[in-house]
């Protein structure tokens, strides 16, 4: 682990689980954490809408209401994401860990930009004149041509409620938006030992090339 000029497992990095509901994030984020911890890096997981107390209540008011202006829903979550930021991910960044958040910045131009229709550029404005606000090192998303598994969709969740149809806007949005910026797209319909293996090479390819650029 520790390589000439530094040493990795110092190496703050914010990593970012995007994808369709039903493709295994959370799982993978598990494996994800047990493995780099089982390899000597310091952790942090978390998630959106959510992370904080603040963030939590949010979660529950968003997922509840169905009828929410598409903007007071993106205020909403972004404020939740501001706070989250702020006591959260930047406090384990400058202690050196490796933080992994299940959803961020690109579910909102994807859920808010895209699906509610307010415009992906709209919602990547509002975002970069929100402070604090942060770019991810890193944002993997898992890709699969359908829900994986035992997967049923959830009445509960807006997005969920509407079904399949909605559910391959939001594949094809992610996969339009990946190649817009930049997002590395990892196929998730496959032995889960292999998605967890390509997702722990991604993230320590990173690590390595932030390491080089930082000396
Ligand atoms: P999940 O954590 O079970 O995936 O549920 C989170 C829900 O919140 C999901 O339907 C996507 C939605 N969401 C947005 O609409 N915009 C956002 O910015 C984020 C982070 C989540």
């Amino acid at each position: 682990m520790v390589t000439q000029g530094g040493n990795i497992s110092n190496i703050p990095l914010f990593v970012v689980f995007e994808g369709a509901d039903g493709v295994g994030k959370s799982t993978q984020i598990k494996h994800v954490e047990k493995e780099l911890t089982r390899l000597g890096y310091k952790t942090v997981v978390s998630r959106e809408p959510g992370g904080t107390p603040l963030g939590e209540t949010i979660r529950a008011i968003v997922k509840e209401n169905f009828d929410l202006y598409p903007w007071s829903e993106f205020y909403l979550i972004q404020g939740a994401r501001i706070e989250h930021i702020g006591k959260v991910i930047e406090p384990a960044l400058r202690k050196g860990y490796i933080v992994l958040v299940d959803r961020f910045t690109p579910s909102s131009l994807v859920y808010q930009g895209v699906l509610r229709d307010i415009g992906v550029d709209e919602v990547l404005g509002a975002i970069e004149h929100s402070q604090p606000n942060l770019e991810p090192d890193l944002v993997l998303v898992l890709d699969a041509p359908e829900p994986i598994g035992a997967f049923s969709f959830s009445s509960s969740d807006s997005f969920e409620r509407d079904g399949l149809s909605s559910w391959r806007e939001i594949r094809t949005t992610y996969i339009e938006l990946s190649q817009r910026f930049g997002w590395t797209v990892i196929e998730a319909d496959r032995d889960e030992s292999h998605v967890t293996k390509d997702l722990i090479t991604a993230i320590i390819n990173h690590l390595k090339t932030k390491m080089l650029l930082e000396q």
